[in-house]
């Protein structure tokens, strides 16, 4: 076969990923001149009403905040979240996590798209989204909300699902900073270093607000280095706005996010939500009264904050068109999610996909597996009108299949003897809303009755331990037992894994996830997942996770970082994930020069040497040589998702910047650049890079 033109794709096509981007295409001298002319011709009162919400209740899932008819300032109308729309039904997405695991940003920007879309048709103008907090330790309650536990990747992730959803609304990737634990998140301090802070806790955040102009950030809860996130000048004006020249507001997270006036208004906040508990009209005019407060100050909030008003165009009426909402577009997107998100973890003897020409009677096993799994019903909960489970899934792939279900964790005399007869056994185990997700102290109190929102950090990782016996148990009793997991982050399997043969990770997979499941396990979709999360072999290979102490102090590594530094091995580590067939990569070579001087171009080929379609992600990692400093072992600078036919090959293209390689010099509290050698290291997990080259940057 003549071996057709190579196509090269781009790792990261910055302008497909920002296109149509309001807060990038609007942007204009004319604007500033509208808000000061606005601004200038505000009362005192309804400058107060600005910077605050409107009360503590949401309003159909909508949370307002400022507006003045008379002078044609629209108010805000937040809505939260990462998974979807929260307000009323709208479509349940694979979680952010999941989504992390499709490392498919063009994906992310197109989820971003949608979920913009249907909070606009909510009568939404400000989605409460990404939740772009590191995974420090996999055990944190909202882990399944954020992307990864590496900056690199949460950032390209972020950018991409903001540039989508502000084609439509403005977004707010929150919680601006260091807020990777839950039980202790209103009070804990956060300690860390400025290299920490700026190498690993912040980067994503810098690129959201500097590519994709975000247009708010929504402060954090819990202090860093003992100063309350929502009154840190430190974060809210030094780097966010000074060193970043960040434009948009800063609003609050709910309740506890805000803890003064005069403090947070001169530290950089700009809106309390959900209402104007201390931004009350007395509170304020005493701060004014006292000199605390100027009215400078509160101006350069309702500046910022009207600014994003107009350059969003809030104020031309525009149709909502409700129809979008869990429209077939959508519902397919959600299904793609899904699809791409799944990681194959184990596949012993290519046991899967399974061939019904083969296979004639199979067992589902364990409660999960007709269950609605959405994830937490915290703030990031999505009310869908339809789900489909992992059963319905698995029937749909297999109509003709000898199909047994056993809705239990527990089996009986009965069960036993059909698991016995069967030829695949397939257990669906894993959490709910119950063993992970955001810690709400009131709903806390409901969850004893109303069965609602428990969550919290997990303290351990592995799986509950009737779920760990039905696993060993089932696989005694069948040669070929598959488990199929479902939750937020990583699980530990080492009591159990060696006993089963096939191994998927399917996340909280959305609405369309049973679906998805169903078409992995029968071969139908060749799965292309790669975890954003390193699954460790036991906990004491990761971070010390205290979940109670007010005042930690987070260290340099953490994830593959930390394995590496120890040269422990992960149970599946960042970035892996199997395929149903086979990728060689090929010809890695480096190019000065590219859009900007400083910039390089890796050039690596990947060719699909299988005998079917497949999607593969390359990562691109530097290692630094005899650096002056501490610095990882190596980092993850690139990915890029490439989909190629049997027999195919195309060229991933991947760009480097100097500041890719430059650390955070604290002494002089600038980026540096060493003169050093550097490793590229290319392949398809954090610890299988076959294709490595070394190169010197002046
Ligand atoms: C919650 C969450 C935040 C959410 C907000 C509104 O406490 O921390 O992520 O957007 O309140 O629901």
């Amino acid at each position: 076969m003549s071996r057709q033109a190579k196509t090269t794709v781009l790792a990261f096509d910055s302008d497909a990923i920002h296109a149509g981007n309001k807060a990038i295409e609007n942007d204009n001298p004319a604007l500033d001149e509208k808000v000061e002319a606005i601004l200038s011709s505000m009362t005192l009162a309804q400058k107060f009403n600005e910077i605050r919400g409107l009360q503590p209740e949401s309003i159909d899932g909508l949370y307002y905040s400022g507006g003045a008819e008379s002078l044609g300032i629209p108010a805000f109308k937040m809505v939260d979240g990462p998974r979807g729309a929260r307000a009323g039904t709208a479509t349940a997405f694979p979680v952010a996590m999941a989504r992390g695991a499709t490392f498919d940003v063009e994906l992310e920007r197109r989820v971003g798209q949608a979920i913009g879309l249907e909070v606009k048709a909510r009568g939404g103008n400000v989605v409460l989204a990404p939740t772009i907090n590191l995974l420090r330790h996999p055990g944190w309650g909202r882990a399944q909300e954020t992307y990864s536990e590496d900056p690199y990747h949460m950032g390209a992730m972020s950018v991409s699902f903001i540039s989508g959803a502000q084609n439509h609304v403005l977004t707010s990737p929150k919680h601006f900073a260091i807020n990777n634990i839950e039980n202790t998140r209103f009070e804990m301090s956060a300690n860390v270093d400025d290299r920490t802070l700026h190498e690993v806790y912040l980067p994503h955040f810098k690129r959201s607000v500097v590519e994709s102009r975000a247009a708010s950030v929504m402060s954090a809860y819990n202090k860093v280095n003992g100063t309350y996130c929502s009154e840190n000048p430190e974060l809210l004006t030094k780097i966010l706005r000074h060193d970043w020249g960040f434009r948009g507001f800063v609003e609050s997270d709910w309740f506890l996010g805000t803890r003064s006036v005069a403090p947070a208004l001169n530290g950089g906040l700009d809106i309390e939500m959900p209402s104007g508990y201390h931004f009350s009209d007395e509170n304020l005019s005493a701060a004014m009264a006292s000199g605390e407060l100027t009215e400078a100050t509160i101006d350069a909030a309702v500046r910022r904050i009207i600014r994003q008003k107009f350059l969003f165009r809030l104020d031309e009426d525009t149709v909502v068109d409700t129809s979008v909402v869990e429209c077939d577009a959508h519902i397919e997107l959600a299904a793609e999610v899904a699809r791409k998100s799944m990681v194959l973890l184990k596949n012993s003897d290519k046991v899967l996909p399974l061939d019904s020409a083969i296979v004639k009677k199979i067992a589902v096993i364990g409660s999960l597996a007709d269950m609605e799994n959405l994830g937490d019903r915290g703030s990031s909960y999505v009310t869908s009108s339809h789900v489909i489970t992992a059963l319905q899934g698995i029937k749909a792939a297999a109509p003709k299949m000898d199909i047994h279900y056993i809705d239990s964790y527990q089996l009986d005399d009965r069960a036993v003897k059909k698991i016995a007869q069967v030829d695949v056994a397939i257990v669906v185990a894993g959490l709910t809303y119950k063993e992970e997700g955001e810690f709400i102290p009131t709903q806390q109190q409901e969850a004893e009755d109303g069965q609602l929102a428990r969550g919290g950090d997990r303290l351990f990782l592995s799986l509950p331990p009737d779920q760990e016996e039905l696993i060993r148990e089932v696989s005694r009793l069948c040669q070929k037992t598959i488990v199929v997991l479902e939750g937020g982050s990583a699980l530990i399997v080492r009591n159990w894994v060696d006993d089963v043969v096939g191994l998927l990770m399917a996340w909280y997979p959305g609405r369309e996830g049973g679906t998805a499941i169903g078409e992995i396990l029968f071969g139908q979709v060749n799965p292309s997942g790669k975890l954003p999360v390193s699954f460790p072999q036991e906990m004491s290979h990761l971070v010390e996770w205290d979940i109670v102490s007010l005042d930690i102090n987070y260290e340099y590594h953490h994830g593959y970082r930390l394995l590496d530094l120890k040269q422990q091995a992960a149970e599946y580590p960042f970035g892996f994930g199997l395929s149903y067939t086979q990728f060689r990569l090929g010809k890695l070579k480096v190019e000065k020069g590219g859009d900007a001087k400083d910039q390089l171009t890796v050039l690596v080929d990947v060719e699909n040497v299988g005998d079917r379609q497949g999607d593969e992600v390359v990562q691109l990692y530097v290692g630094y040589n005899d650096s002056s400093v501490e610095r990882h072992v190596r980092e993850l600078k690139g990915f890029g998702r490439v989909s190629l036919a049997a027999g195919e090959v195309k060229t991933l293209s991947f760009s480097l910047n100097a500041s890719d390689f430059a650390y955070y010099d604290v002494d002089n509290g600038a980026w540096k650049l060493e003169d050093i050698e550097y490793s590229l290291f290319l392949g398809t997990s954090s610890a299988h890079l076959p294709l490595e080259t070394t190169i010197r940057i002046k």
